[in-house]
């Protein structure tokens, strides 16, 4: 069975995140990093709060909750794995723990450019920095509107190392009539580049 690493951090779109989470558990083990920042912005877009299920007060926490549990209980399956993004001692943080690549779906720029200068200051960035420095497949998803200068310039720098660069961007020719024949564009889109099997979208000719 293959096996990815999947990290969903602060930018706008982490509805796409969420929906190419449930498709790589279809056929696939996942490792799963969140960013801290990322749990408000999944609320406030898709309504999941990954943070207090079960809890009894607003701003509560559910006792013993934590978001691994809350997780895997929601995705009812033992081939997804989750880690903190401050967990430095995550397997996926060395190079020795084989997996078939990464995906970084939305990509904030704050990450952009943590992984286009090597900084792996939390574990997202880590896993990244050994993806790429192993020469395993990295997909990023950058989110923002406009890019500026930076955002190019990293994006440049990572595409030339071979890392995918695949913003959100929706086609129209699949005549989408909501949001989620958007979604499932893109996330199939995004599973194309990894030869990744689905049936999210119905193809162009096909
Ligand atoms: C509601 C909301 C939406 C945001 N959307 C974006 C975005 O689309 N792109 C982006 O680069 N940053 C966005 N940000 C800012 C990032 O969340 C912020 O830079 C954060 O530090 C990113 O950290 P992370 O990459 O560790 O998740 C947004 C923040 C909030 C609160």
């Amino acid at each position: 069975m293959k096996k990815y690493i999947l990290a969903i951090t602060g930018a706008s779109g982490s509805i796409f995140g969420v929906r190419l989470l449930e498709e790589l558990l279809k056929l696939s083990e996942v490792h799963l990093v969140i960013s801290s920042n990322t749990f408000p912005i999944i609320e406030d877009e898709t309504g999941i709060d990954w943070t207090k299920e079960g809890a009894k007060g607003k701003g509560q926490k559910a006792k013993g909750k934590k978001p691994e549990d809350i997780i895997r209980r929601h995705f009812k399956t033992d081939r997804l794995f989750f880690y903190e993004d401050k967990d430095m001692e995550a397997p996926i943080a060395s190079g020795s723990f084989k997996t078939d690549g990464m995906l970084v779906v939305p990509c904030s720029m704050k990450t952009l450019s943590g992984i286009a200068n090597g900084y792996a200051n939390n574990l997202i960035e880590r896993a990244a920095d050994v993806v790429i420095k192993e020469g395993r497949p990295l997909l990023l998803s950058p989110r923002e509107m406009p890019f500026s200068a930076i955002h190019l310039e990293n994006m440049l720098k990572l595409a030339r190392l071979g890392v995918k660069i695949a913003p959100p961007v929706p086609a129209f020719y699949q005549k989408p009539k909501n949001i989620d024949d958007i979604v499932n564009f893109i996330v199939g889109k995004i599973l194309d580049t990894f030869s990744i099997e689905h049936t999210l979208f119905k193809r162009w000719g096909g």
